[in-house]
């Protein structure tokens, strides 16, 4: 194909895209829509090795994708959006070159958070949740301080899951309820689903009603274990970084066309 020719296709997708675009997203604010997304935002290197790009700019890519994804959360009028972005094995899995680029992206992804003007405009919350003890002191100081600039909102609720464990993540919350039996504070006839999710990192947060995996891959990879026991899962074969708002808005119109059971 000439150059022109690629253009001219740019074009009409570019046109006849955004205009899809448009009907697709009326269509779905007509429809009803997920509280809470959560997302395993998945295929970053295989997007980099793809486009003949570095690992990092992968990485890099995958960021700016998380800023679009909150912007679409916001028109569309989604509550909630969690992204899980580093697993507590990727601790240990990855390089330390790896994990000092994504560090930096944490750190400098909170801080950019924190005086964001679409951020204060339209009310985000932002926090993160995991072991983040474990994170560099860099990266607890940037999250420490998004949170701190955008606590007093709820418009949307967005939550970073870092060094994040969903297995740790209940042994955490077993220890606590023990500890707080141990104190008297929990009798051990009223230990129920209720309280268990009142001890999670999520207890001030409704369950995600749908979870996406990006990528191909179709595994929840310790992701939310306990709660998305009832939510609707999307693996979609796209990687991170190329994820379009078309794509998101598909999956949306595929949420509303299944039943929901919560196992009746
Ligand atoms: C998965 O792709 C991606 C990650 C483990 C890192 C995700 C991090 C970001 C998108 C930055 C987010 C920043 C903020 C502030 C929220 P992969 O590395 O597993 O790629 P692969 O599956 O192709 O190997
Ligand atoms: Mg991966």
């Amino acid at each position: 194909m000439s150059a022109e020719e690629a253009e001219s296709v740019r074009w009409f997708e570019g046109g006849f895209g955004l205009l899809y675009d448009r009907i697709l997203s009326r269509k779905t604010r007509r429809g009803l829509l997920p509280t809470h997304v959560a997302i395993v935002m998945d295929g970053n290197r295989r997007f980099a090795l793809s486009s003949g790009l570095r690992n990092e700019q992968g990485h890099r890519m995958g960021k700016e994708k998380v800023r679009e994804v909150m912007r679409w959360c916001r028109d569309i009028g989604v509550k909630y959006l969690t992204v899980y972005a580093l697993s507590i094995e990727n601790l240990t899995s990855r390089s330390p070159d790896e994990l000092a680029t994504l560090f930096d992206l944490y750190e400098s992804g909170f801080l950019e958070l924190c005086d964001d003007r679409e951020i204060h405009r339209d009310r985000v919350r932002c926090k993160a949740v995991g072991q983040l003890h474990l994170l560099p002191a860099r990266v607890i100081t940037a999250i420490d301080a998004a949170e701190k600039a955008t606590k007093d909102y709820d418009d949307l609720v967005f939550t970073v899951c870092l060094a994040y464990g969903g297995r740790q993540e209940l042994v955490n919350a077993i220890k606590d309820i023990i500890s707080d039996h141990r104190d008297g504070k929990v009798d051990l006839d009223s230990i129920c689903e209720e309280l268990v999710s009142q001890y999670l990192y999520t207890h001030d947060m409704p369950d995600p009603d749908l979870v996406m995996r990006t990528s191909g891959e179709e595994r929840v990879s310790n992701f939310l274990l306990w709660q998305m026991a009832y939510a609707e899962l999307f693996f979609i074969d796209v990687h991170w970084p190329a994820f379009r708002k078309r794509d998101f808005l598909r999956v949306l119109r595929a949420y509303q066309g299944r039943q929901r059971r919560y196992g009746r």
